[in-house]
């Protein structure tokens, strides 16, 4: 069991000084924040000298491991060189061109590329393409995904009840208890630039797109919905919303913030087939600098050029960013990807023996997820994917033994986020995950 004496000491001041933390958004502080000191490959050490494995990939960026030496060594030879952010969008580099090539030739739908540095910003940037390509001024997003922490794009409540549905309405239909990402202070009118339809549902997405084709712009998705178990779409409705989007003219855009370049080379639209319009990325690509971008056709992206699209942002392409983004795509690339097939092997036995430890144990639990991210969901024991509706997943789920197994894993010294996600790294090896499945033995020895 760890002590966490000097952390939980330090979570009292810093609650006073940043209300809420840095984020308070999937962060929770029950049994007190952790302060980090250091972090290699796949561990940290915290501030009471506890050591963890962790898996919370710091919500997603951390793909290719902690102080990762060639990473390392890229940043701090451009650091010898020049400012960090030396003439962001006023001087440019090599960098610049090396590393969108490197995403035109891995990302399918990748012609043409722009910068920002949050993924929030990201899907915004496509949202404002695509009404400027089509000229048209809705957009349709789905039930159980997340697009980043803007009015336009955050919660809601899917209402079939009301007649101008689909729009979706949260006053007063929405609260706490029914939208995840319920907030006070939401604007109204952001949410009437969109619909919010539920996933999977192609009959609804029909005949919204039938009845509005003239004024949709975008159908913007995760095509594997990463926040909300992993979700994979239902056959055919990826392949419906290409078919309506070609038909009327719509732009697709995949938001790939949690799946680009993580759960494979070519990102979600690789491994599923299907190539969208705009794509948005963020996280992972950059090996943990903040960095976003739209790309996806050079005729939508071309309307910055005579600036009849606004594309600002002062720190968009900064070089630290850019090398770092360089850095992470040589790593990743390298022999033909052939980190996420290590990545993926040692993930199988981490999931194989955290399914043979639940059995053991007598605990309903079923892993679904693709390379590089999983989820564990107590409650229900199956094997592969099974879910794809997120209702169904929370029919299912045990939130107590989801809760308790997260404080026990903690205990024993693996770090996982607390809704069940689990991010893998590059740098995580067998080792590892024997000493997970030894925690997770304890963890859920202790869960009956
Ligand atoms: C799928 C998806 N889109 C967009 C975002 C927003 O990205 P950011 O937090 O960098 O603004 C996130 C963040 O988790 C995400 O998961």
């Amino acid at each position: 069991m760890i002590n966490k004496k000097r952390s939980e000491e330090l979570t009292f001041e810093f609650n006073k000084l940043y209300p809420g933390g840095h984020t308070n958004f999937r962060t929770y502080v029950e049994t007190g924040r952790t302060f980090a000191m250091k972090s290699e490959g796949s561990h940290v050490w915290d501030i009471d000298g506890n050591e963890y494995i962790e898996y919370t990939g710091a919500m997603g960026p951390s793909l290719i491991g902690h102080r990762n030496a060639e990473y390392v060594a890229a940043l701090k030879d451009l650091l010898d060189q020049q400012n960090p952010v030396m003439g962001s969008a006023q001087l440019y580099s090599l960098d610049d061109i090396e590393v969108a090539k490197k995403l035109i030739q891995h990302v399918p739908c990748c012609e043409a590329v722009k910068f920002c540095l949050s993924g929030s910003e990201a899907v915004q940037m496509a949202i404002r393409l695509s009404r400027a390509y089509t000229g048209r001024k809705y957009f349709i997003r789905f039930t159980g995904n997340y697009h980043g922490w803007f009015d336009n794009v955050l919660g809601g409540q899917y209402d079939s009840d009301r007649e101008d549905q689909p729009f979706p309405y949260f006053d007063p239909h929405s609260t706490p208890a029914n939208d995840p990402y319920y907030t006070k202070g939401r604007s109204e009118f952001g949410h009437m630039e969109c619909f919010l339809l539920p996933y999977n549902d192609i009959e609804m997405l029909e005949a919204t797109v039938e009845k509005y084709k003239d004024e949709i712009a975008l159908i913007h998705l995760e095509a594997i919905v990463c926040n909300k178990f992993c979700m994979r779409a239902k056959p055919g409705f990826l392949e419906k919303i290409r078919e309506l989007c070609d038909r009327y003219g719509i732009v697709m855009c995949f938001d790939e913030i949690i799946t680009g370049f993580r759960v494979g080379l070519n990102s979600a639209q690789g491994l599923l087939g299907i190539t969208p319009d705009l794509t948005t990325l963020g996280k992972a690509f950059a090996g943990g600098l903040p960095m976003a971008a739209v790309v996806g056709k050079a005729e939508i992206l071309n309307m910055m050029s005579d600036r009849s699209v606004l594309g600002p942002g002062t720190f968009n392409g900064y070089p630290l960013g850019m090398r770092g983004t360089l850095a992470a795509l040589r790593i990743l690339e390298r022999d033909n990807g052939a980190v996420y097939q290590s990545m993926a092997a040692v993930q199988k036995k981490l999931t194989d023996g955290l399914k043979a430890l639940a059995k053991q144990h007598g605990l309903p639990m079923s892993i679904q997820g693709e390379t590089g991210v999983f989820y564990y969901l107590f409650g229900v024991e199956t094997d592969g994917y099974i879910f794809s509706e997120k209702d169904e997943c929370l029919k299912h789920l045990n939130q107590e033994l989801q809760y308790k197994f997260w404080v026990e894993m903690q205990n024993e010294g693996i770090f996982i986020m607390r809704g069940g996600r689990m991010y893998m790294n590059i740098a995580h090896n067998d080792e590892d995950v024997e000493k997970t499945l030894y925690a997770a033995n304890k963890a859920m020895s202790r869960l009956k």
